[in-house]
């Protein structure tokens, strides 16, 4: 496609180049459509767009923490949704101790972000073993259990009737970022011919248009020989990304982006340097993101850009409001202290709205709308 070269608006005392050389004293804010992709403005503030005292209604932005959410379940589907819509659903779910029965999504894909714990997953395909930071996507249909070593803390994405794909990575081609030569595929190892070995009455649990059913085998479906083809659950873990970063430009959360599905996309922030250039943003710009819903579950490090979040915890901001960095990190608009940052988070953004589940609410941090009111010092 043709990409026609256009003239661009540029009004007052503005920056020609966005998230650099901003008037002086001012703060920038992107308003855009269809993420970071479509048309978008660039207004330069005389103060930070989250400079509210008040903030009244429905709309908010919200945090939970998803930490407390420990309450060992042994199955995926009873797991507490976190928030949902009609593309996807996002569970937490704790696991202390092997499964007993199978799980299958009917519903769609299904991709578990390992926040904490480790162990084997058994699967029709065979068996791998999985770690902190490990995704795992298993397609529509798959059936697996999981037997962790040490207790599991999962955060799970369905793709509701829909796939996984990988983002285009455009002018930087496909090896960037993570070679798909990265992920593994479960193998018919010694350990899965062990599990294949204990038979007798298996149950499946199957997940479809939200209800369970449950199927009952008189021996182990998981009794595959072998396999071939290019369909298989994978896991690649995030220390394995390597972010896309320009020393002269604060490239967008896109550039981020891990895995697709129609409805939203999944990205993974991961250590990397800060920008060098002196006019260069050095923290995430101020935007509305009007046409996605965003959500942010903090894995490990120090979250720069976020007062009083710890790891485990999720932000949840629905699209309507302005946000962006928090004082503290505001501070260090052009001047890092520190080289790099030191965080692995994990964005869902979601081109249609999100409904908030119980589970969440019930670990709600209610305070986190105030967290952008300047601390006295
Ligand atoms: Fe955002």
């Amino acid at each position: 496609m043709r990409k026609w070269i256009t003239p661009s608006h540029v009004e007052g005392d503005a920056s020609r180049q966005a998230h650099a050389d901003l008037p002086d004293g001012t703060y920038e804010r992107e308003m855009s459509k269809e993420g970071f992709f479509g048309p978008a403005a660039f207004l330069h503030h005389k103060r930070p767009p989250t400079g509210w005292v008040d903030f009244e209604g429905p709309l908010r932005p919200r945090a939970f923490n998803l930490a407390r959410l420990d309450h060992s379940l042994e199955s995926p589907w009873a797991a507490p949704v976190v928030l949902h819509n009609k593309a996807t659903e996002l569970r937490f779910w704790r696991l202390d101790k092997a499964m007993t029965n199978l799980a299958r999504n009917a519903d769609g894909d299904q991709l578990l972000f390992i926040h904490q714990g480790r162990g084997d997953l058994y699967c029709d395909f065979g068996h791998i073993e999985i770690e902190p930071g490990d995704y795992v996507m298993a397609p529509r249909g798959t059936m697996w259990r999981l037997a962790p070593a040490e207790p599991f803390s999962i955060l799970m994405i369905e793709a509701t009737n829909s796939h996984y794909t990988l983002p285009d990575k455009g002018l930087v081609g496909n090896h960037a970022i993570f070679d798909p030569a990265l992920f593994d595929a479960p193998k018919i190892d010694e350990k899965f011919k062990a599990h294949q070995a204990e038979d007798g009455e298996t149950r499946v649990e199957v997940k479809k248009r939200g209800q369970v059913s449950v199927i009952t085998y008189p021996y182990n479906p998981l009794d595959v020989v072998g396999w071939h083809g290019e369909l298989s659950p994978v896991r690649m873990n995030i220390r394995h990304i390597r972010p896309l970063m320009s020393h002269r430009y604060h490239v967008p959360p896109s550039a981020h982006t891990t895995f697709l599905a129609d409805r939203f996309v999944v990205c993974t922030f991961a250590p990397r340097p800060f920008e060098s250039d002196p006019g260069a943003l050095k923290v995430p710009f101020f935007h509305n993101n009007d046409d996605y819903d965003e959500v942010l579950f903090y894995h490990a490090g120090d979250f720069f850009s976020r007062d009083n979040i710890d790891a485990g915890m999720m932000t949840f901001h629905p699209s309507g409001f302005t946000h962006g960095p928090h004082p503290k990190a505001l501070k260090n608009m052009l001047v890092q202290k520190k080289p790099a940052t030191d965080e692995y988070a994990v964005m869902i953004d979601t081109r249609d709205p999100l409904d908030v589940g119980v589970g969440a609410e019930a670990v709600e941090f209610k305070a986190y709308v105030d967290s952008w009111k300047p601390k006295g010092e």
